[in-house]
């Protein structure tokens, strides 16, 4: 059954804005998408939004529900009382476009910034042969969808601006333990991950985990076993006697 429900949704550009009230009409079955659209359709026609699939695939709608970091296609109203007040606001971590939608490409510059993958010089393309496991562990990672919630949750970034050039999020760091973890690839991405990317800011709080869409266990499956091969070419004997040499 239909209802009206209250909606305070940010306006505002990159000069700054504010909340803007609404009553909205909600019908079963809807997702907080179904409302914003609505809202274009009806009392704010200049509403920015950024959405693609509405099917929780693509990336797009993340935004930040009653300040939780959310994809706005999978947040369902029925989640809600009826004489809740929603707010809706862009992402908190990066810097806004206009209204919802705000401007991730610090992530894609992150992304290029990773060398990619490196196979063996006298592997040639049909000859690659992995584990089963292997390619089991990869494609956990691989089922990420880049809505960048986990960039946006994260407590190393989210208010600390000055983070953002040293630390690569948790999307990168669990894209470069993908590779690193890959049987493949011969690039030892682990001095790269601690002194490049900023994997020393992690301090394993899994709030990254807690939001992801594809429920990756980040943390648990990439970052934590990230910071272990770190730690042992740290404290490898070898390792260290050799840093030792190279510095004399
Ligand atoms: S586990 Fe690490 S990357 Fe994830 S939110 Fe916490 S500090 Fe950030
Ligand atoms: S790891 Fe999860 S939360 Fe992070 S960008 Fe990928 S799908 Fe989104
Ligand atoms: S519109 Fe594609 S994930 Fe929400």
């Amino acid at each position: 059954m239909g209802y009206d429900a209250r909606f305070r949704v940010w306006r505002g550009d990159t000069e700054g804005g504010e909340l803007q009230d609404f009553t909205v009409e909600v019908n079963e079955g809807e997702v907080v998408l179904d409302i914003v659209h609505r809202l274009q359709a009806t009392q704010a026609p200049d509403l920015a939004v950024r959405w693609n699939c509405k099917a929780g695939k693509c990336g797009s709608c993340s935004a930040e529900v009653n300040g939780r970091p959310r994809l706005l296609c999978m947040t369902r109203m029925s989640t809600f009382d009826t004489d809740e007040v929603i707010t809706v606001t862009p992402l908190r971590t990066f810097p806004v476009i206009r209204d919802l939608v705000t401007d991730v490409s610090l992530n894609y510059r992150k992304a290029r910034e990773i060398p990619s993958f490196t196979p063996p010089d006298d592997l040639k393309p049909g000859e690659y042969r992995m584990q089963q496991r292997d390619v089991e562990r990869s494609q956990e990672f691989r089922k990420c969808i880049e809505c960048f919630l986990c960039q946006n949750t994260c407590h190393v970034v989210r208010d600390h601006e000055e983070n953002k050039e040293a630390f690569a999020g948790p999307r990168y760091l669990m894209r470069i333990a993908e590779l690193e973890m890959h049987p493949l690839d011969v690039a030892d991405r682990r001095d790269m991950a601690q002194d490049e990317f900023g994997l020393g800011y992690c301090n394993i709080t899994k709030c990254c985990t807690e939001v992801c869409p594809e429920h990756i266990k980040i943390t648990d499956n990439a970052l934590i076993p990230m910071k272990e091969r770190v730690a042992d070419r740290k404290y490898d004997p070898i390792v260290w006697l050799g840093n030792k040499l190279f510095r004399r």
